[in-house]
């Protein structure tokens, strides 16, 4: 839908309230917005993302590699590669060869396996299939690059090969010697491909090591080396998302405390990142991901250079010494608790501390000598019980004590409810939290329902995260939950409560943000993608549409939550604006007069709407807009306006103030 089209709908809807009244319809709900007395000031940070390597989401997708297992060190260090079988060469000597793991020599202590190839002719090669295949578009070029140490052989051809077997790019690797050295060259693609195969040719006969072969888009966010996948990160700077919290999500935690998320590896020379398992790796016998590992390409300081490109609040959420209590429940000692607590301190250096600091110098050598800013840091993710108060405590004195200006949020454990959740909140008020995440992955009823549930909470207590949301059309984790318009729509209802109550609620975001088509493990996630495409869900441009609308102060509205009409309105003092947000849940369009009493409007107001009949409604890769905002203007006259809302609407109207 184009904007001239939306301008029509939305004025015909304006001049629709007056005759479906005249008619004698039910006559128009007032909504009563009272910019005269605006409330407590908000955060215009307030909605922003949740990042978690869970569906593929950084290796085999925001992290553009196109070879799995680079490094060779997944548990199956050969996982990912083949040997090219050799093809009959009428009379020409087949080529032959071996592949090899080895661990003596290697490239660091961190990459400690790589490959010998040992070619008996020429022509022997190796294959990689990719994250489910490789994708590579027509004309784009993509940098291959390998540690190489060769005896006699000293050359290698790079071809990349599509489905039907055709090459479609190639390049030839010279140079190397007795010692380990990096070499690369760039590829040019003559064809598109979503599943392509990277194919390595030892040109000579001998022995070849390899480790960390890559093949990268040229092309990524910002055209950066080891930079990140360009279409999601648009839709991601698209929406202008508050803040960032990565890595996570029970990846933080680890099964076990020995993979928990160490963001110390995650920095500095990617050949030194010691690639772990992935937890998700085979969390759901429905969806078994074997081959699911962590090579932290998209480490800490790639999440902080996001965070700054997309305009975003960092947010790290650190294990704070408990593995997973879904699984392990494995607890640090508190007298071992000292490495976490070390471990937060140093992250604040890294982000934030001068260059001349030991950790502040090793940002400025990876390029960026400035501060992160970062001023937000969690303590754990879905802890819960005494062991995590004991665990707060100690870190809580430790890093207040040294750096009072970092809020520390803490868990309120899985469920927006019951004993556990009680008994932490209870807690939390005790011991003066500064911010408590809760997680909410419920049916879209609740959602609906729930649209009130901060309006009665403490003031004066801690303030609350909702740091993991999203509507569960079948059932939490269920592998049949489904991104439709339905679960979207709850959410839309239930954000104008936390917008609401934008004094208690200082941060929300919906959980998770990616998942690769082909090899997903979670459902619903906001951003779906495969090896090319990628599209957003209704339940992204829900997010997207708050982010894009959001305020310095909360205004008084009236009909907040009833009858199936869900309302929010904020003061802009930026753009002197009153922005007042609408949800119609219901089959039936809903006649409205919103009235902004208590400041002069100049019209006409801005309008964004997200409307589709069907609550089944989703979007897909082939039809990524069909739920997609739609933008227009609407009369606004004498501080009223009145419109008609489509059924089933969230709708966004930005008043002109003075
Ligand atoms: O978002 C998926 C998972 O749900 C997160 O990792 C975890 O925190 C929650 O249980």
């Amino acid at each position: 839908m184009n904007v001239k089209a939306a301008f029509l709908i939305l004025f015909v809807s304006a001049l629709g309230a007056a005759g479906l009244a005249m008619r004698g319809e039910p006559s128009a709900t007032v909504i009563s917005v009272d910019a005269g007395h605006p409330g407590a000031a908000i955060s215009t940070s307030m909605f922003g993302i949740f990042f978690e390597d869970i569906n593929f989401g950084a290796d085999g997708g925001l992290y553009p590699e196109r070879i799995k297992n680079r490094s060779f060190e997944f548990d199956e260090p050969l996982a990912g590669w083949h040997q090219i079988l050799a093809i009959n060469a009428g009379g020409i000597d087949s080529p032959k060869g071996s592949m090899q793991i080895r661990t003596d020599s290697p490239l660091n202590r961190m990459n400690p396996h790589y490959l010998r190839l040992t070619a008996e002719n020429a022509g022997f090669g190796i294959s990689n299939t990719g994250f489910r295949g490789i994708g590579v578009e027509t004309g784009a070029e993509y940098r291959f690059s390998a540690y190489v140490r060769a005896g006699v052989a000293n050359k290698l051809r790079a071809t990349l090969t599509d489905e039907a077997g055709k090459e479609i790019g190639s390049a030839i690797l010279t140079g190397f010697g007795r010692d380990w050295k990096r070499i690369e060259s760039v590829v040019r693609a003559s064809g598109t491909s979503e599943h392509a195969q990277f194919n390595l040719f030892v040109e000579q006969k001998g022995s070849v090591d390899l480790d960390m072969v890559s093949l990268f888009p040229v092309d990524t966010w910002n055209r950066r080396p080891n930079g990140l996948r360009k279409d999601l990160v648009q839709l991601l700077h698209d929406m202008h998302p508050g803040f960032i919290r990565f890595p996570g999500g029970c990846i933080v935690e680890g099964r076990v405390l020995a993979t928990r998320y160490r963001w110390k590896n995650t920095i500095g020379d990617i050949a030194e990142r010691k690639t772990i398992v992935n937890r998700w790796n085979d969390e759901f016998d429905a969806r078994p991901a074997p081959d699911y590992f962590q090579s932290f390409g998209l480490g800490f300081y790639e999440y902080f250079q996001l965070a700054e490109d997309v305009g975003a609040k960092p947010l790290p959420i650190l294990n704070c010494g408990m593995a997973c209590e879904f699984n392990s429940s494995e607890t640090a000692p508190l007298d071992q608790i000292h490495e976490y607590i070390q471990d937060a301190l140093d992250l604040i250096e890294f982000a934030n501390g001068p260059a001349t600091s030991p950790w502040g110098k090793l940002r400025a050598q990876m390029g960026h000598p400035a501060s992160f800013h970062l001023n937000m840091i969690g303590v754990g993710n879905e802890q819960w019980g005494p062991h995590y108060l004991e665990r707060y405590k100690v870190f809580a004195a430790a890093l207040k004590a040294k750096h009072p200006e970092v809020e520390l949020v803490v868990s309120a454990g899985p469920s927006p409810a019951g004993e556990q959740f009680d008994y932490l909140w209870s807690n939390w008020r005790k011991l003066k939290a500064d911010i408590v995440d809760e997680h909410y992955y419920m049916s879209p009823e609740w959602f609906r329902s729930n649209a009130g549930r901060y309006d009665h909470y403490d003031r004066s207590g801690p303030k609350v995260f909702a740091g993991e949301y999203a509507a569960q059309t079948s059932g939490v984790a269920k592998s049949d939950n489904r991104n439709n318009w339905l679960g979207a729509i709850s959410e839309a209802a239930f954000m104008t409560g936390l917008e609401r109550n934008g004094d208690v609620v200082r941060m929300a975001s919906y959980a998770p943000l990616l998942a690769n088509v082909d090899a997903w493990q979670w459902t619903p996630d906001a951003i779906w993608f495969d090896n090319l495409r990628s599209y957003g869900t209704p339940n992204y441009y829900v997010q997207s549409v708050f982010a894009n609308n959001t305020g310095t102060r909360v205004v008084p509205v009236s009909g907040a939550a009833r009858d199936g009409l869900y309302t929010s309105a904020v003061l802009n003092d930026g753009t002197h604006e009153v922005i007042v947000k609408a949800v119609n849940f219901g089959s039936a369009a809903a006649p409205v007069e919103i009235v902004v009493k208590g400041m002069k409007t100049q019209g006409p107001a801005k309008g964004t709407t997200l409307a589709v009949s069907s609550l089944a409604a989703e979007n897909s890769l082939e039809h990524p807009k069909s739920v997609a905002p739609e933008y227009g203007s609407v009369r606004f006259e004498s501080g009223t306006l009145a419109v008609t809302l489509r059924p089933n609407s969230l709708n966004v109207f930005r008043v002109a103030v003075r």
